[in-house]
């Protein structure tokens, strides 16, 4: 994508000179960003190339490339109103949560985020490497290519991160850390639109097709039982400090290329229940598994693999680190699992996946196969708890 809210003429321009001329995007003074942003970094010229690369809802991602050279860098930029709408406005903090996770030693350590380049997350600025090279894993998986090193990663970054930093094993530098990630914002939203408004539909912005809409009725927003349950994994999300979470551990928050995993996008980071990052991210695998089930078997083997892999090296990781608690991580983490297919099957922002079956017209039959892995996930957590039984269920629940 080039230059979002930004003309050609402006583009020329700033090609030409971008530190010596007064020019005021419309985005909210990325001049002054860019002023700001480009003394702390080692680009000999002044003279850049800009485009707005981002695909996200909230904020603003620019890539900066300079003249002459290879050399790019990105800047993130939070700001009150959010990337798609002015009217969604949203705290600046966001960036400071970003930041800090970045800064843990446990991720820095672990090599599996993009190096942080300068920092000032008062002003909603992170300026990073650009894994130019590498692309989503939720754009890999749609587009069927199969990288070798996906599960080893991610297994590792899992393991040197979120069962590192686990308060179940107390240490002096957790509880530094256990003031620097309360008070996430960002966690509300993930309330009102994980935990709520599937459930209920209260601000009518769930994405129901007409065919599904008496089913959806009866089994989501009348079904006591699985109310109940998200309910408590609600409480559990906002009181269960088990480690520092990354808080929106979909696909699209993992970028991929032959040789290597990273992690972006942290800035949901916040103490929380271990199950909620791993639910999230095995909840976006089943979405395609289940995306390419009618039409390729063999990539589905792929991404079933990918699960297992992942699924059974957390749970050995688990049971020698947190050896009391592994099993009931498992179970939560297919509850969460359930929760995060419900809202990206029917909530307000839909997994790509689910569009692009839209756009096809043959949603139909996709989405309610989600819905009904969903549902059990949550209401039958415990019959998820080995890797073992969690694939063999998935495996037979989808109706066709
Ligand atoms: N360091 C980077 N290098 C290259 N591309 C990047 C980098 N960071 C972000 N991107 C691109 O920008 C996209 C959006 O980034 P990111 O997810 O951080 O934005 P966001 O606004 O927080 O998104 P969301 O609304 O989904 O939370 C990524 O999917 C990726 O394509
Ligand atoms: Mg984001």
């Amino acid at each position: 994508m080039q230059l979002q809210n930004v003309n050609t003429s402006r583009y020329l321009e700033i090609e030409n000179d971008i530190l010596k001329r007064g020019i005021k995007m419309s985005n909210n003074n990325i001049q002054d960003i860019i002023d700001s942003v480009l003394p702390q970094i080692s680009f000999k010229s002044n003279k850049v190339l800009i485009s707005e690369i981002g695909d996200g809802n909230l904020n603003y991602i620019y890539r900066i490339k300079e003249i002459g050279t290879q050399k790019s860098i990105i800047i993130k930029v939070a700001q009150y109103e959010s990337r798609i709408s002015k009217d969604i406005l949203l705290d600046i903090s966001r960036s400071y949560f970003e930041y800090s996770y970045y800064s843990l030693e446990t991720v820095k350590k672990s090599n599996f985020s993009p190096q942080i380049l300068y920092a000032n997350p008062q002003a909603g600025i992170i300026v990073m490497e650009d894994l130019v090279d590498y692309c989503s894993l939720r754009e890999a998986l749609i587009s069927m290519k199969k990288y070798q090193c996906i599960s080893d990663n991610i297994s590792m970054y899992l393991r040197c991160v979120l069962i590192e930093n686990a308060t179940f094993n107390p240490n002096d530098k957790l509880e530094k850390l256990r003031y620097k990630f309360r008070g996430n914002r960002l966690s509300e939203l993930t309330k009102q639109l994980i935990f709520i408004e599937p459930y209920n539909n209260i601000k009518k912005r769930n994405k129901v097709p007409a065919e599904l809409e008496s089913w959806v009725k009866e089994h989501i927003y009348h079904n006591d039982r699985l109310n109940a349950k998200v309910e408590s994994l609600r409480e559990a999300f906002e009181n269960e400090e088990q480690s520092i979470i990354h808080g929106d551990l979909h696909t699209g928050s993992f970028m991929v290329n032959n040789d290597q995993v990273k992690v972006i996008d942290p800035e949901f980071a916040c103490w929380g229940p271990i199950g909620f990052d791993l639910g999230c991210l095995l909840a976006n695998l089943i979405i395609d598994y289940l995306f390419h089930l009618t039409n390729n078997e063999e990539y589905c083997l792929f991404i079933i693999k990918i699960i297992y892999n992942i699924l059974s090296t957390f749970e050995n990781d688990l049971s020698v680190k947190i050896p009391k608690n592994y099993k009931t991580i498992m179970i939560d983490s297919a509850a969460y699992a359930g929760t995060e297919i419900i809202r990206r099957t029917i909530g307000i922002a839909l997994a790509k996946e689910v569009s692009i079956m839209d756009e096809k017209g043959n949603n139909i039959a996709f989405r309610k196969n989600l819905l009904i892995i969903g549902i059990d996930l949550i209401t039958n957590s415990e019959k998820y708890g080995s890797c073992e039984n969690f694939i063999k269920r998935i495996k037979k629940l989808h109706v066709n």
